[in-house]
């Protein structure tokens, strides 16, 4: 949290500097954390009411669900997102840049045909509804839980792993500016997600954040954390 608080306050000083995003237009670079910020700032407040009719028309809906809670295991469930990660993520999409993996090939093709206004408006939507809740559970032993638990809440000191929890909420709900929610998203999402950023073949992350830990952490590990997070927030009160 502290080095998060710095990293913005780094960020709010560069805002100032920015002119790059004036125009709104994708940058070919990675994100740069002042950048990000910039373009954070410089985000359109979201319609949610035009947000729900976007979601139909520009049928998000036949694969994320009306409200974001989506329809299939192929599909991430969208509800209860940070509208600032929603943004963002579109926004990756539609540059083709940070997110080069197969599963994203769609996502591109329909990104490309929204304004930011319209980008704003869908993630102003998404983040009025409740977190998803996983339609499959995937069931953990007693001490794959435990060791599970101690990773997210405490990290790997000895494998520089920050506890996901410190960024990402304790019960996954989501942190700061574009720290997703992760609780409630299908197992299966929640994996394949994992693994574009330990293959890194999605970029969209600061600082290849992600990516660093992701490369550290096996796949069994990886898979325990899809599980763990799919039962959120459920979780939270299983002894
Ligand atoms: C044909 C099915 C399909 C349609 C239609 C579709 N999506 Fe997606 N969407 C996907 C898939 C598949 C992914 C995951 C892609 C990947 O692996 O990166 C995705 C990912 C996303 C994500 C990232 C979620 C996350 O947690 O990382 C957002 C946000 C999103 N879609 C929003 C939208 C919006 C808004 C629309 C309508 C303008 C839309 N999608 C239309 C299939 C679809
Ligand atoms: C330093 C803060 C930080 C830590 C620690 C962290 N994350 Fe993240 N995580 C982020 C940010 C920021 C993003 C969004 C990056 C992007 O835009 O690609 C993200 C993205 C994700 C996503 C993608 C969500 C989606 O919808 O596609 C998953 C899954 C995830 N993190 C899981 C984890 C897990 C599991 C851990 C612990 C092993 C962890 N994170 C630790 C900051 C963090």
């Amino acid at each position: 949290m502290k080095q998060q608080f710095s990293l913005l306050v780094l960020a709010m000083g560069s805002i100032l500097t920015m002119s790059v995003f004036a125009e709104g237009h994708h940058v070919a670079e990675p994100w740069t954390v002042s950048g990000l910020h910039a373009n954070l700032a410089a985000m359109p407040v979201g319609d949610a009411v035009r947000g729900e009719k976007l979601n139909i028309d520009m049928m998000c809906a036949s694969c994320h669900g009306d409200g974001g809670q989506a329809l299939s295991r192929n599909w991430p469930s969208t509800a209860g997102q940070r509208a600032e990660y929603t943004y963002k993520t579109l926004q990756d999409y539609a540059s083709g840049r940070f997110v080069k993996h197969q599963g994203a090939d769609a996502m591109a093709a329909v990104s490309g045909m929204l304004s930011q206004q319209d980008m704003a408006d869908l993630a102003g939507y998404y983040a009025t509804k409740a977190l998803p809740v996983a339609t499959v559970q995937v069931s953990l032993s007693d001490d794959a839980y435990r060791q599970t638990d101690y990773l997210v809440r405490q990290g790997d000191v000895k494998r520089l792993i920050t506890p996901c929890a410190s960024c990402h909420g304790t019960k996954g709900e989501g942190g700061i500016n574009e720290t997703p929610a992760i609780a409630g998203q299908d197992a299966y999402v929640f994996e394949r997600s994992m693994q574009t950023y330990k293959q890194a073949t999605r970029e969209s992350d600061v600082h290849a954040a992600m990516r660093q830990f992701a490369k550290k952490l096996t796949d069994t590990e990886i898979n325990n954390l899809a599980a763990y997070y799919a039962m959120q927030p459920k979780a939270v009160t299983k002894p």
